[in-house]
């Protein structure tokens, strides 16, 4: 017996050092961890419980029935963060590049499945130089099992992706179909084709960091939603994200003990807005004050920033922020800030954490460049997010609620539950100056005459009150109430229950 459990040890020590030595020291000398590291300090210390640290690839080709190397390429397994059971896998790019071979993805799928048949989230960290080239199609046939599983768990368990490393080819389509994406500044990149290909069909020279990296993808792209300075710091960072999250959509997301009381009062909010309407001010004060504690996970910050996304608390509870920024774009929908609220109004919606909307927006963006890039079709994404969307929404109007961009914005019509304003709200067809000049259009000449017209319009329609005396607003209240007044919205709508019509799925304009 002793014999025998030296030989296990002795087993799974080799397993443990994957690719060697070298290999490892030329994985630090990048800057990166390897893969048992990154678990170590993602997971709970001593929670991990690897699966399938024996297995080997069966490949006998190009003499790879000589070279097997346990564990082949990938460790998984489970543990816990903070307490709470997630599902992992961590590429090795010591053990032939972290290549994807057929064995190396059942040990994936075996994670996944697992993740979704008792209801916990999966992390995969991506260290890999994509299909395991001896093993041609087999390789290819583990990657589709890799995803057909990852749009079977989308929705019912949350996903997150953390690329630390190469993530190529169709490889890619894996962290894309996943919730989150998170990945290392000049240590990992992503894309199609790499920079050869790329030079060999469209001409272009180009860096793999500028087609791929890191910087790339966080700020043109938009496939990634923060990037890190290091692996510790993507990983840490990934444990403090996993505790908005519910475990899965049949759950509540988890509450937080807090000392902020609902009813602090911020009297700062009441000067927030400037007396002129065109000045900016920052919706990120608004949304700091807002939360508990300030604490503000915001997602895709460098992106779209004309509208910002990310997870706060209120009364210990996770809630989903969407807001429009004044200071960029003036706030604007356009192309991409459609697209960024949208997706992440459908994850908030699959897994039950009510939605706060704060709205200054004057409208869709205008001019060719949007209507050919197809506004309308994009637009109408968050639109159709919101109009569907079944948690609960809060949603307070700071400033200008302008046209169809007003509608979007989880209004009372898209059965908004409770919908709050700002006195310096003005919810209108559209800003005073230009409704003048369309309905005014013969005293366009006499500027003075214009500007009595502006002001009158200003007066009437440029307020709160109009919608209030319809009901769209359920509410005016003092900027310094608000967290009170959302607060008490959502401890409300705690047992919120509505449900759509049955279908097999809804057609959101892709
Ligand atoms: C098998 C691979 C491999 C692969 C790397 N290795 N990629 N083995 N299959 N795809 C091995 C190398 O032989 C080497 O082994 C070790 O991993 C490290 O690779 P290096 O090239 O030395 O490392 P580096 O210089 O850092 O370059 C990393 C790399 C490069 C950029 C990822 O290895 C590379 O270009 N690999 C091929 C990428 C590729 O074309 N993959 C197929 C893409 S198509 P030794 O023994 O020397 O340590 C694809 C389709 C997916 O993935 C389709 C899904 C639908």
């Amino acid at each position: 017996m002793q014999d025998i459990i030296l030989q296990l040890e002795q087993k799974r020590a080799e397993a443990k050092l994957g690719g060697g030595k070298v290999r490892i020291d030329a994985q630090h000398a990048r800057g990166k961890l390897t893969a048992r590291e990154r678990i170590d300090v993602l997971l709970d210390e001593g929670s991990f419980e690897e699966w399938d640290i024996f297995v080997e690839h069966r490949c006998t080709d190009f003499g790879m029935q000589d070279k097997s190397i346990p564990g082949d390429g990938v460790v998984v397994g489970y543990g816990t963060i903070n307490g709470r059971l997630v599902f992992v896998y961590s590429q090795d790019f010591t053990v032939f590049g972290g290549s994807l071979s057929e064995a190396h993805a059942e040990k994936i799928c075996k994670v996944m499945d697992q993740a979704v048949k008792v209801g916990a989230p999966l992390i995969g960290i991506s260290d890999s130089g994509g299909a395991r080239i001896q093993e041609g199609v087999a390789s290819l046939g583990g990657y589709a099992e890799v995803f057909q599983r990852n749009v079977m768990a989308s929705g019912v368990v949350p996903q997150i992706s953390l690329i630390m490393g190469p993530c190529a080819g169709g490889a890619v389509y894996s962290p894309a179909m996943t919730d989150f994406i998170f990945m290392v500044e000049e240590s990992s990149y992503m894309f199609v084709t790499g920079p050869e290909v790329v030079k060999t069909v469209t001409h272009e020279t180009v860096t793999a960091e500028d087609l791929g990296g890191a910087g790339t993808h966080t700020s043109r792209s938009g496939v990634a939603d923060l990037a890190f300075d290091n692996d510790v710091d993507a990983l840490l960072m990934t444990r403090r994200f996993f505790n908005f999250l519910p475990s899965s959509n049949s759950e509540r997301p988890p509450h937080r003990e807090t000392e902020d009381v609902e009813s602090r009062l911020e009297r700062s909010l009441d000067s927030l807005v400037p007396e002129n309407p065109n000045q900016p001010y920052d919706m990120k004060e608004l949304i700091v004050k807002l939360v508990d504690e300030g604490d503000f996970f915001e997602l895709k910050p460098d992106y779209a920033k004309n509208i910002i996304i990310g997870f706060g608390r209120m009364e210990g509870n996770p809630v989903g922020i969407v807001a429009n920024q004044p200071m960029v774009l003036a706030g604007c929908l356009d192309i991409n800030a459609s697209v960024k609220a949208a997706r992440f109004v459908r994850f908030c919606d699959a897994f039950n954490i009510p939605i706060v909307t704060l709205v200054d927006v004057p409208g869709f963006m205008p001019g060719t460049a949007q209507e050919y890039g197809g506004i309308i079709r994009h637009g109408a994404k968050l639109l159709f997010a919101y109009a569907e969307c079944t948690v609960p929404k809060v949603t307070l109007i700071t400033r200008k609620a302008y046209g169809g961009a007003y509608d979007v914005m989880a209004s009372k019509h898209l059965r908004g539950d409770v919908n709050l304003a700002w006195p310096s709200a003005e919810i209108a067809v559209m800003g005073p100056k230009g409704a003048v000049e369309i309905i005014f259009r013969e005293d366009a000449k006499d500027p003075e005459k214009l500007e009595q017209r502006t002001e009158e319009y200003r007066r009437k329609f440029a307020n709160p009150f109009v919608a209030g005396r319809r009901g769209y607003i359920d509410d005016v209240i003092l900027p310094r109430h608000t967290r009170k007044r959302i607060c008490r919205s959502l401890a409300m709508l705690a047992n919120k229950e509505v449900e759509n019509p049955w279908k097999k799925h809804g057609n959101i304009p892709l």
